[in-house]
């Protein structure tokens, strides 16, 4: 499979070097009929004074001056020419040479007795500000720093200005379970749960408080950092957010992959496998008490044959996602229902860009027609499937987000004027060495340990890992 796709891969790099980029049709960005006027540092800024320097641009223009990749037209490579191709190099391809990480991974301990893996980019650390602008990033389903969509992003925006980088940190948010995180409380998690965002998001605060936090979030990873923008208002600790190939509605993309004999038997029943095969791994941690309410579902969900998605989510997401009041929820569609990130738009209060495919064969509904917050920009590529993007360039197969997403992330980190008050919970340290945050006694964390992960570029094997 691998050779082959290489015989392809320089085929299709030699035939697409003969077409220029020439833009045949306007690139659909959404923005909301009265964009948000927005603070930015003038380009020429390389005195002090140019610095203290503004221009006020609506969101759009603002856009446009500073993310121009943005409204290039995405040219897929020409043998993968439809969503499910773009779909499934992204599972299949070999990205094993390409964009090389190693992180620094920390573990904390939260409130609820579950432990989060936060890795840090660059390992050397020292050589950083104590106010650099830190990429946080959340994976998709089942994966982890590892996932070639995050190096791809981070080996570009942790590299240093002198090596054409953007010199930020990064801390890659790993979902519990996942990238060799250890399971240690009776709970998952979920695209519609946001503790574990919030009390990473604390610790890093903690950690850094006068640098940038810049939300980088993917498929599942983005519904998260969406909703919680929406659930935190003013309130949050994101300066920005870039969702890619968010999944806004949860129930409708379940029906959709149902509709069609590919949807059910390929993604949908490759994400039920993964989510299968993330239980299994973790069966006995989980199962521990076994006349728990999240063992007796795992035990369940364990006995499915080939679950989809939603047969997985009903037998077990909906149960052991997050916690109560809101989990259990009564079946997977209220689950649905709740977790899905396109209802919270109007309430985000900071710069969101979400990129989205037009043939995201996972996503298939992209709430266009609801951006109505002068804040929300989402643009919508003709083609790229789901994480996919793939078109020539210098590596012969890159990304078409890497330049758009790159541009946003300096946007945010250093030019844009931050004009609001935060207005994030206060946070202190209790007698136990507990990080809490004020009138919230359900969250906390401690720190646990560190440890290297020199090799951040291998995952776990699966059908369809990587989406
Ligand atoms: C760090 O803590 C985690 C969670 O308790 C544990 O699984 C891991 O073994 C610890 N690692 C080291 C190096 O102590």
């Amino acid at each position: 499979m691998g050779a082959f796709l290489s015989v392809l891969a320089v085929m299709g790099a030699l035939l697409s070097l003969s077409g220029s980029p020439v833009i045949t049709h306007p690139p659909t960005i959404q923005f909301s009929s009265k964009p948000a006027i927005l603070a930015v540092k003038r380009a020429s800024g390389d005195s002090e004074d140019d610095d203290k320097k503004a221009d006020r641009l609506s969101y759009r223009a603002l856009l446009q001056a500073r993310c121009p990749s943005l409204f290039t037209e995405f040219k897929p490579l020409w043998w993968l020419f439809n969503g499910h191709m773009q779909t499934l190099y992204c599972v299949f391809g070999d990205f094993s040479k390409r964009d090389r990480m190693s992180y620094l991974r920390k573990t904390i301990r939260v409130a609820d007795g579950g432990t989060l893996g936060l890795d840090f980019a660059p390992v050397d650390q020292a050589s950083l500000k104590e106010d650099t602008p830190i990429v946080i990033v959340q994976h998709g389903l089942t994966g982890g720093s590892y996932e070639p969509y995050v190096r791809a992003v981070l080996s570009h925006a942790c590299a240093s200005v002198a090596e054409g980088g953007l010199g930020y940190r990064a801390v890659v948010i790993n979902f519990r379970g996942c990238a060799g995180i250890p399971i240690t409380s009776p709970r998952l998690y979920s695209a519609g749960h946001t503790d574990d965002t919030r009390n990473a998001l604390a610790y890093i605060s903690q950690q850094y408080p006068n640098a940038r936090l810049l939300g980088l979030g993917f498929s599942l990873g983005a519904n998260v950092l969406t909703r919680y923008l929406g659930e935190e208002g003013e309130a949050t600790r994101l300066h920005s957010v870039c969702a890619l190939g968010c999944p806004w509605n949860l129930k409708h993309n379940n029906q959709g992959l149902l509709n069609t004999f590919v949807g059910k038997h390929i993604y949908s029943k490759g994400m039920g496998g993964n989510l299968q095969n993330l239980l299994r791994k973790h069966r006995q941690e989980i199962t521990a008490d076994p006349t728990h309410h999240v063992a007796v579902a795992a035990n369940i969900a364990l006995a499915l044959k080939n679950p989809t998605l939603g047969e997985f989510d009903e037998s077990f997401t909906r149960i052991a996602g997050g916690p109560p009041p809101h989990f259990p929820f009564a079946n997977s569609d209220d689950y649905y229902v709740w977790g899905s990130s396109d209802k919270v738009i109007p309430q985000i209060a900071v710069p969101f860009l979400g990129i989205n495919a037009d043939d995201d064969p996972v996503v298939t509904r992209v709430p266009l027609e609801s951006v109505e917050n002068g804040l929300v920009a989402i643009r919508m590529t003709r083609g790229g499937g789901h994480l996919g993007w793939f078109t020539a360039g210098d590596g012969f197969v890159d990304r078409w987000t890497t330049q758009p997403v790159l541009e946003w992330l300096k946007l945010m980190g250093e030019d844009f004027i931050i004009e609001r008050e935060s207005k994030a919970a206060k946070m202190f340290v209790d007698e136990d060495g507990w990080l809490r945050e004020e009138g919230r006694p359900h969250l906390g964390s401690k720190y646990l340990n560190q440890t290297l992960v020199v090799d951040g570029n291998h995952g776990e094997s699966g059908v369809l890992q990587g989406l």
